[in-house]
This record gives C-alpha cells, sequence and structure tokens, in this order.
C-alpha cells in the first residue's frame, strides 16, 4: 500500500479535516453550483469523504458517490446524513462503475485519476481509458463529464507537479476535455495546523515552516467536456 491509499484506507476523518480547508475563495464551489444549476443527477467518482458530493445534495442533486475505499465512505455517509436530498454510496471502481447506462447528467471525478499514474505506471493510460470510458456510460448524451486534478500546493504558478500528471492532463485534453484553472487556496485554523496537515498529506511540512502562513496557495485544473 503506498501513502495515498494507506490514508484512503485508515485516516479518512483526517483527510476529510484537511479537504475542508480548501477553495477559501470559493471558486470550486462556483464550479460546482454551475454544473448543478443544470441537472438534477450525478456519479461522483472517487467521492472520497464527500466533498463534492455534499454540497451537491445539498442543492437537490440526485447523487451516487462511488470509492474504492470503505473507510472514505464511512465518513461521507456521516457527511450526508445531514442531507435529506436522494444519495447513496458505493464501494466500487471507477473502471467499473456500478451504475447503469446513461443514469447520470453529470459525472464528476475530483482528484482520483491521478492517482493511476503513480499507482500503475507500466498500464496508466489504458487505466485511464477505461475510466473515462465508465464515466461515458453512466452519463446521458449530452451530460457534462468533469474531471478535477491538482495543478499544484503551495506553488505560485499552476503547473502539474509531475511529469506523469502532466502526460495525463495532455490525454484528458487530447480527449476534448478542455481546462479551467481555480485558485483553490487553503485557509488553516492556525499555522501549526497548515504545517501539520500539509506535511501529512503533501510532504510538505519545510514550505509551511519557511512560511509560516495558515493561508496555502494552491491551483486546481477542472477539465470538462460534453458527453
Ligand atoms: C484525493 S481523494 C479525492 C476524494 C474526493 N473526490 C474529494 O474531492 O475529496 C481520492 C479518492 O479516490 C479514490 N480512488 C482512487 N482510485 C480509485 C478507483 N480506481 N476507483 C474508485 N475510487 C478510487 C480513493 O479511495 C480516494 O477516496
Amino acid at each position: 500500500m503506498n501513502h495515498f491509499q494507506q490514508i484512503y484506507a485508515t485516516e479518512a476523518a483526517t483527510y476529510h479535516r484537511l479537504v475542508a480547508a480548501e477553495d477559501t475563495r470559493g471558486e470550486l464551489a462556483a464550479e460546482l453550483s454551475r454544473v448543478a444549476a443544470a441537472a438534477t443527477s450525478i456519479v461522483d467518482i472517487g467521492t472520497g469523504t464527500g466533498r463534492i458530493a455534499i454540497p451537491l445534495c445539498q442543492a437537490g442533486m440526485k447523487v451516487h458517490g462511488i470509492d474504492a475505499a470503505p473507510a472514505m465512505l464511512k465518513v461521507a455517509a456521516e457527511q450526508l446524513d445531514s442531507c435529506d436530498g436522494d444519495w447513496k454510496l458505493s464501494v466500487g471502481d471507477a473502471r467499473d462503475l456500478p451504475v447503469s447506462d446513461g443514469w447520470g447528467d453529470v459525472a464528476i471525478a475530483g482528484w482520483v485519476y491521478g492517482h493511476f499514474t503513480e499507482w500503475w505506471p507500466e498500464t496508466w493510460q489504458a487505466e485511464l481509458d477505461q475510466a473515462l470510458a465508465e464515466m461515458d456510460r453512466v452519463v446521458r448524451s449530452g451530460g457534462v463529464e468533469v474531471v478535477i486534478d491538482t495543478l499544484g500546493t503551495a506553488t505560485t504558478e499552476p503547473a502539474a507537479p509531475t511529469p506523469g500528471l502532466a502526460a495525463y492532463h495532455d490525454r484528458l485534453e487530447a480527449m476534448g476535455f478542455a481546462r479551467t484553472v481555480l485558485r483553490t487556496d487553503y485557509r488553516f485554523d492556525s499555522v501549526a495546523e497548515s504545517i501539520e496537515l500539509l506535511d501529512w498529506f503533501f510532504g510538505l511540512g519545510e514550505w509551511g515552516r519557511q512560511h509560516n502562513e495558515a493561508l496555502v496557495p494552491e491551483f486546481t485544473g477542472w477539465w470538462e467536456r460534453t458527453r
């Protein structure tokens, strides 16, 4: 199990604490609201602890979240419990979604497929193509497909953090996804929390110690295409 798989298997609550501090400018939230305004059902692929599913459920969308890690879904279920809307969570794989053909008006995969480049360095292109084919299958004709992924944390310019991620972004764009750059800075409760969580997830504690900031710059890519 690698660093991130270990986190998703055993430290879901801390992951949720990290992402709760993200998007202090509300740019990601605005994109989610835009998508929600024109849709009623969403497949949230790699839903994690529900950071995308929760606002979309609260906006009245029917949400089906799927994730490979049961511990992440347990936290998502606790969070979604207070949403009166129609939501469902399933353990499953992004490359073989437990969703019927054309069920969703929208599918979103947030910070999921990028892991393939690290977890399967030899075959990630084929795994990504399979996941995108599954995304295509579960979205109705004319629906919206969104991939969200990192363009860098604790950095001043948006850029893929690794050559593997750059190749993944290129592949998305070759497949018709158009990129929008979002600013998704973190605002932690304290400098100490910033250092703790940056170190824990990204190994960026040194940045936190040098900058002594509770506000941490971050860029995120939003890739979108119409099915
Ligand atoms: C960085 S988290 C993102 C979670 C959530 N989308 C968010 O925005 O916070 C990545 C999630 O993708 C899930 N994941 C990774 N590979 C997966 C796969 N092949 N199928 C389903 N889930 C996967 C992990 O278990 C983890 O919960």
